[in-house]
């Protein structure tokens, strides 16, 4: 499908909760976990979502309704209309040793997709931190059960898992036990203090990063970032350490629709 754009109807519509809706597709796309597609609402424009899963026959976004664009697309019904094009971006490397993935919020479809993978590929110990506000807003916690050795919850109020955040229950799981890899999808904020975590410990990490989009191809400039000037959509979203230390914008500044620079 890369460039093309296709119109399809919505297969299926899964309500996670309140807020959250994860949207089936029966189109086979070949991506890997941590790529994203550029979703057009007929009417509204489009924007950019990270795949929760894709094979051969079939496709999958989980969507948070925020805006005017989200809102629109909740008012869809199965069988109604779509248009994507895609996929694009820097997936997760497939690391095989001992994993540790961190995430946080409605961040973490790249990383239930990804945990699918590195099962499937013969991962030696795979644990995952499931972190959220509350226990209504988690995502996934059976699936990620399923797919890892270990599958740790926290929320910020307690109601399900550790009280705290992901990256509390990350300190923890990093006294005792090691670890080859981390990746971290999740709010800049939670990845901002995950960051330090992994370097502390030594352990590479990948992390996944938003910025605006507008073309998810390189033309636009929206999702550039300082000083660099690092096309997140096609040099990430997912970057490593390494790129990732060179990048100032990280976890202090992004643009908006209109490409002001403006503080996070
Ligand atoms: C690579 C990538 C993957 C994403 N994956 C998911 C996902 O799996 N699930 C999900 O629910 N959302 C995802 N998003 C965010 C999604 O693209 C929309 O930004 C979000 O749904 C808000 O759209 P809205 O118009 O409804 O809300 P708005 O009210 O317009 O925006 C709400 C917030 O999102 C930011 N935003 C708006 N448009 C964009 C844009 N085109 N790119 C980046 N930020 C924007 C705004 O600055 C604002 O802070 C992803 C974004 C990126 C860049
Ligand atoms: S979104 Fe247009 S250059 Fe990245």
């Amino acid at each position: 499908m890369k460039n093309d754009r296709i119109t399809l109807p919505i297969a299926g519509i899964r309500e996670e909760n309140s807020t959250l809706r994860t949207y089936y597709f029966d189109s086979g796309l070949k991506a890997a976990p941590g790529q994203f597609i550029m979703l057009t609402v007929f009417g509204q424009g489009e924007k950019p979502f990270s795949l929760l899963d894709a094979g051969p026959t079939s496709f999958s976004l989980t969507v948070k309704r925020l805006g005017a664009f989200t809102q629109e697309l909740f008012t869809l019904k199965e069988g109604d209309l779509v248009s994507v094009r895609g996929p694009y971006g820097k997936s997760f490397s497939k690391s095989p040793g001992r994993v540790l993935m961190v995430g946080g919020g409605f961040a973490t479809p790249p990383l239930k997709f990804l945990a699918k993978k590195l099962r499937n590929s013969g991962v030696d110990y795979l644990v995952n931190i499931n972190g959220a506000r509350t226990a209504d807003d988690l995502l996934y916690v059976d699936d990620f059960q399923e797919l890892c050795d270990r599958s740790l919850i926290a929320t910020d109020d307690g109601s399900q898992g550790h009280k705290g955040t992901s990256v509390d229950i990350m300190r923890d799981v990093l006294t005792e036990d090691n670890f080859d890899k981390i990746y971290i999808s999740g709010p800049e904020r939670m990845v901002d203090a995950a960051v330090p975590v992994a370097r502390e410990n030594n352990i590479p990490f990948e992390v996944n990063l938003e910025r605006y989009m507008k073309c998810g191809v390189g033309i636009c400039g929206s999702c550039v970032m300082d000083p660099t000037g690092l096309i997140l959509c096609m040099e990430g979203p997912i970057l490593d350490g390494e790129t990732l230390s060179a990048v100032d914008d990280f976890g202090v500044a992004h643009r908006d629709k209109t490409g002001r620079r403006q503080r996070i």
